[in-house]
């Protein structure tokens, strides 16, 4: 076992040059004019899994490519019986407008104080690498690896997952594991390694809003009709309290309480509000009222508009009454709201309030369900020794706000929990210019799945 963790210092500078040349492609499944570095990037992981001596083929789908990696299985008998393990992780990144905010460009890595700046550092390229190094010094070293894993690394995960769940169908019998390890979550700070054992789900819709059959003169015609931006601005504000909480009838109907064990384990999480409000740069937080930061950020409900149009925005005024508004809404849900039960409350609710001088639509989107594990089975407590051992801190347990909706296929269609075993750190900034990775945390991260492996055994 030391072989391996000497081969991970040992090839420390190449695994960031590596990592640095994975960031090269602009691997952004959202944009149609990505599509070819798509499949570009998708290519690099195949040969780089085969240069480290995995078994790795390119998957198409119907969408963007799955790229699945095993480890040489020996055909003994004994072998038979060794845990296999699924490792998730996703080679698309969110699209990385808007670049003039970013310090140099997002698809050229840049190393500043033992940080790597690039769209796709920590979300996701960096977490994965961390686990195939692992891998790979297992695999250079002859060191045995106890258990059988398969690398299943997606291309849609930004876009929903539209069609992972179809692949894990038709492959459930290769994929049947005992667990999927997944980095793609966070941690306090590189003193509170995490295991993360709750994420919120999340349902999407677009709502819109109609009126004249074209943009009118507002002086002509304003008074007479209505205004659809006015009226979308209107619903949408009805939609949730000052406060932040949502005034959806039903909304919370299905929402588990906090327990008192899991709000004094959530205190437990380090975090300073003053310090999270500057790094924000917001006046002053916000937040519905009897909850800390921490439990209003990742254990309870939300509403946001992610996006938001109607009429003119070019330069200079126009003066319009626009023909229709819309906008980009997402819920973010907690156990056990489903994010089908939340879309038809919405769409009910907003036909009740929309006025008759509109017409209103409501497309439902992607949606994910919320995901909760229990942190006290064998495989978790398992991974928290691991995360103890590489880097040499007491873990944290942790619910996250963000989501990762593919957990529910696994759970269903292979009957399998995730183990949730993030890297990222909070001023990582994944979604936002200037995304990082932290190297201390690639590193530590590299040593934590070699361990892993070994705790997980069993
Ligand atoms: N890695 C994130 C999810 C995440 C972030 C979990 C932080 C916990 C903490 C993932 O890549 C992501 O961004 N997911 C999307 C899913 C959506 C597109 C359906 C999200 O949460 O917005
Ligand atoms: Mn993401």
């Amino acid at each position: 076992m030391q072989q391996v963790l000497t081969y991970l210092e040992e090839n420390e500078p190449r695994f960031v040059r590596e990592l640095c040349d994975y960031l090269r492609f602009p691997s952004v499944s959202a944009q149609s004019s990505h599509r070819a570095d798509m499949d570009a990037a998708a290519r690099w992981l195949v040969g780089h899994c085969q240069s480290i001596g995995l078994h790795a083929r390119l998957c198409p789908t119907k969408g963007h490519p799955v790229v699945i990696a095993r480890t040489p299985r020996n055909g003994s008998t004994s072998s038979r019986r060794r845990r296999h393990f699924l490792v998730y992780g996703h080679y698309d990144v969110q699209p990385a407008e808007p670049f003039d905010l970013w310090k140099s460009p997002p698809f050229e890595p840049r190393i500043e104080a033992r940080s790597l700046f690039a769209r796709g550092a920590c979300d996701n390229k960096g977490q994965h690498l961390a686990h195939l190094n692992a891998v790979e010094a297992y695999l250079k070293t002859n060191t045995d690896l106890p258990c059988d894993l398969t690398f299943i690394i997606e291309g849609e995960e930004e876009v929903g997952s539209q069609n992972l769940a179809a692949f894990l169908k038709k492959n459930r019998a290769d994929l049947r594991c005992a667990a999927i390890v997944i980095s793609d979550t966070g941690m306090p700070d590189l003193n509170h390694p995490a295991l993360t054992y709750a994420l919120r789900g999340i349902s999407a819709l677009e709502v819109t809003i109609r009126g004249p059959s074209r943009d009118l003169h507002s002086g002509i015609y304003g008074g007479s009709v209505d205004n659809p931006a006015m009226a979308l601005c209107q619903l949408l504000a009805r939609l949730r309290e000052k406060n932040g909480r949502v005034a959806i009838p039903g909304f919370y109907d299905d929402v588990v309480p906090l327990s008192r064990y899991e709000r004094r384990q959530l205190q437990r999480v380090p975090h300073d509000d003053a310090a999270y409000r500057k790094f924000l740069g917001v006046p002053k937080l916000f937040g519905e009222r009897g909850y800390t930061t921490t439990e209003q950020r990742t254990a309870r409900p939300t509403l946001e508009i992610n996006g938001l149009t109607s009429g003119y925005q070019g330069e200079g005024s126009k003066t319009i009454i626009p023909g229709w508004a819309s906008a980009k809404l997402t819920f973010r849900l907690v156990p056990n709201q489903t994010p089908q039960r939340i879309c038809e409350l919405v769409a009910r609710h907003l036909k009740e309030l929309c006025p008759p001088t509109v017409r209103l639509t409501v497309e439902g989107g992607h949606g994910g369900e919320p995901y909760l594990v229990s942190p006290t089975g064998p495989l978790a407590q398992a991974s928290l020794r691991a995360l103890k051992a590489a880097f040499d801190r007491e873990p944290v347990l942790l619910r996250e706000g963000g989501s990762i909706p593919i957990l529910t296929d696994f759970k269903n269609i292979l009957s399998a929990d995730a183990l949730l075993l993030g890297l990222a750190l909070p001023d990582d900034n994944p979604h936002s210019p200037n995304e990082k990775f932290s190297l201390e945390a690639f590193a530590k991260g590299m040593r934590m799945s070699a361990l892993l492996w070994q705790e997980l055994a069993g």
